[in-house]
């Protein structure tokens, strides 16, 4: 790699080591580096933990949290002078309302659930299973030639869990058949979907399966140099990580494996955002093509996966995969399941892909009051009436209906909630997360976020009349998902409850 190359790459890092973004900071990290001082500032006031890095509690604001009194926690905090903030999505949601504290830790002030499903071995994922560092599945990889495990994850049907469900076959092969002889692997564990906490308990509970999944797609697409890119308020997990690294040493001490770590940036879940973040700049998603397995990480091809997806791998490996296709209903495999608000047990529950609502908060302890809402895959998804708790949660049926799978966040929402004051709340988050680099995207989340505002502050119906339009140029000309959905709260609140938006009084909440 060229020097510059190297040297912005540690560029965050080092703002991250010596405290933030300040004048004497930034001047240091030029020193050290030769990136212009400009540069620095441009990429380091984008995240938000180097913005603000101060020793502060952190509280969430998402769907989940606020429904348990997150507002008024953070509202508590600041009359007492407590250094805190109110902070995107913590990925914490199965113990709303949550916040980090000053060290990073997790904290809860209401009951800390956390439930999974119990253990069984016949579980592909298996996340209350024991830890297995027999690395089996990755030994009989080696002894399988490449097109062998692909035949084996073609037939499993993976789709990857990051929130598209791009066949993990296709991207895996398209890598390894670049004719560029250096190929890389990235983990995205960059996990920051609203109601999205499944990445963070795999790596809790079973970070062998992840690594062991890396280091059988690192050897079918050929690559030496593996990177996991860790969301930085995920302090516990990045620890269980390199622990079960150190533990599995043994069976991987023929890769290279390297840590990145977050910023505070939800948008570097993106995969090509995030490769910019992992090449020190600001993570500002590329234009598409070329895609990561073209030109990825130093332009090189790069396979970008989920935590979920590559921890899938060794299942498919030692039992084919046909045995994980055949734990699907509607589409294939098992699939873990994030479920909080109003559950009486929220959690990470590994259902056949497919299944209902109802299967889910059967899992989940049952429903808490009377359920009139639920949001299927994250903020992306927008809100689902209860009406349609009977479909199948897969990718292809949820973008029938207009909503996502994505990373299968689910949200349920009682008959106490506001449903303008929840889509107020999603949209404030993409306004808040949103790169900033094309105009629609920009312009439209703050738009809409504000004009919601002024809808449930004032009650006139005309403070949306020209919704629908603005979420129109955002899905058209937008670069990446955040901008093409970020008008999904939006639109399918109105179209689904179009009484909470026809005008108001006490009455019309919903
Ligand atoms: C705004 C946005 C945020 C995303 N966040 C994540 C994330 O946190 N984790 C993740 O794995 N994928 C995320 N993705 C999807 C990634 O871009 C990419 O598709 C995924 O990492 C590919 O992995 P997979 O093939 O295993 O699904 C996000 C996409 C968008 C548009
Ligand atoms: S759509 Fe939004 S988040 Fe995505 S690149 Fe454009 S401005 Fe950034």
């Amino acid at each position: 790699m060229e020097q510059t190359g190297a040297n912005r790459e540690r560029v965050l890092e080092l703002l991250e080591e010596f405290g933030g973004v300040t004048p004497e900071i930034v001047r240091k990290v030029h020193e050290l580096t030769n990136i212009a001082e400009a540069e620095i500032w441009g990429a380091g006031t984008f995240y938000s933990l180097l913005r603000r890095p101060g020793k502060h509690v952190r509280v969430c604001t998402g769907l989940s949290c606020r429904i348990r009194g997150a507002d008024q926690i953070l509202a508590q905090l600041e009359a007492n002078g407590t250094p805190c903030e109110g902070v995107s999505c913590l990925g914490q949601c199965d113990r709303a309302p949550a916040a980090l504290n000053a060290d990073f830790e997790a904290m809860s002030y209401g009951p800390d659930q956390r439930a999974v499903t119990p253990a069984d071995p016949n579980l592909p994922m298996n996340l209350a299973g024991e830890p297995d560092y027999s690395f089996s599945a990755l030994a009989k990889a080696r002894q399988m030639t490449r097109d062998e495990v692909l035949a084996e994850i073609e037939a499993s049907g993976l789709q990857g869990r990051g929130g598209a469900g791009f066949p993990a076959h296709i991207k895996w092969r398209g890598v390894s058949d670049q004719q560029d002889p250096t190929h890389y692997l990235v983990c995205n564990a960059d996990e920051a979907e609203p109601a999205t906490f499944k990445d963070r308990e795999t790596m809790l509970r079973r970070p062998d399966k992840l690594i062991e999944g890396m280091a059988i797609a690192a050897r079918v697409i050929g690559a030496e140099d593996l990177y996991f890119y860790i969301r930085g308020e995920f302090e516990a997990e990045y620890r269980a990580v390199k622990a079960a690294l150190e533990r599995a040493a043994v069976h991987v001490a023929d890769f290279n494996w390297h840590f990145h770590r977050g910023h505070g940036a939800y948008i570097c879940g993106e995969e090509t955002a995030l490769l910019e973040s992992m090449e020190g700049r600001r993570g500002m998603p590329r234009l598409k093509p070329p895609f990561p397995f073209q030109k990825g990480f130093r332009g090189k091809p790069t396979l970008v996966s989920n935590v979920e997806t590559f921890a899938c791998a060794p299942y498919i490996v030692e039992r084919g995969g046909q045995a994980f296709r055949d734990h699907g209903r509607t589409e294939a495999g098992s699939k873990l399941y994030c479920i909080s608000g109003h559950v009486n047990r929220p959690g990470v529950y590994e259902l056949p892909l497919g299944a209902t609502l109802d299967e889910l908060v059967e899992a989940a302890g049952g429903y808490e009051g009377t359920p009139f809402a639920f949001s299927p895959g994250g903020a992306s998804a927008g809100f689902l009436p209860i009406s349609m708790r009977d479909v199948p949660m897969d990718f292809k049926t949820l973008a029938e209906k207009g909503s996502m799978l994505g990373s299968a966040g689910v949200v349920v929402l009682n008959d106490t909630v506001d449903i303008a004051e929840a889509t107020k709340w999603q949209l404030q988050f993409f306004e808040d997360e949103s790169c900033g680099q094309c105009a629609p995207c920009r312009i439209g989340t703050r738009y809409l976020h504000n004009q919601v505002i002024k809808y449930i502050r004032v009650g006139e119906a005309g403070k949306l009349q020209h919704a629908a339009d603005v979420a129109w140029e955002m899905e058209e000309g937008s670069i990446c998902g955040l901008g093409m959905v970020a008008a999904k709260p939006l639109e399918s609140a109105l179209k689904y409850w179009p009484e909470a938006f026809a005008g108001r009084n006490s009455e019309t909440k919903r």
